[in-house]
């Protein structure tokens, strides 16, 4: 297991969506993200983890697991529910694609165009492992090791 890797379980729950976002964000400052950026990642964490909470459990609560991890220079980000699964993952990916009448369909667009890269492996039955990546336009992305240390008490 890569010892660099956070990961982070969560219930189903919509006040968790928040939470989420906040520590994707947090975990994206070890690479130079503009604020812009750091904002498009925060969409697409509330997007992936939304659509969890929403479709993938709407059957009843379950865990969300979230998994962040830089490798090369790249934030890699796991969004996996252990829900329902996606039937037909290429046709759920077209904008304006939905299965609830209230919503848009413009989840998985905006995953798609806010990170680099979007992998969606889903299977009936098993759940949706989501994987999104992205690469700080600046150059040198990679933040210099600080030496944050812990606060002196
Ligand atoms: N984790 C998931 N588990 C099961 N089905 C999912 C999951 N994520 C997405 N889907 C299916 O894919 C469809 C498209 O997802 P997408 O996020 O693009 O749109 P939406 O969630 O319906 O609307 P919006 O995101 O605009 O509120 C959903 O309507 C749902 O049927
Ligand atoms: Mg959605």
């Amino acid at each position: 297991m890569d010892a660099e890797r956070i990961i982070v379980e969560f219930p189903s729950r919509p006040e968790n969506l928040a939470l989420a976002r906040v520590i994707a964000t947090a975990f994206a400052t070890r690479l130079d993200f503009t604020v812009a950026e750091t904002e498009e990642i925060s969409v697409a964490v509330s997007e992936a983890v939304s659509n969890a909470i929403i479709h993938g459990y709407r059957e009843g609560p379950g865990i969300v697991r979230m998994e962040l991890a830089v490798v090369d220079g790249v934030l890699e980000i796991l969004v996996i529910d252990h829900g329902c699964g996606i039937p037909d993952v290429d046709r759920a990916r077209q904008p304006a694609y939905t299965t609830s009448e209230d919503r848009m369909g413009l989840g998985f667009v905006f995953m798609e165009s806010f990170m680099d890269e979007l992998e969606v492996d889903s299977a009936p039955g098993k759940g949706t492992p989501i994987v999104m990546r992205k690469r700080p336009e600046r150059e040198g992305g990679e933040r210099a090791a600080t030496g944050q240390s812990l606060p002196d008490r």
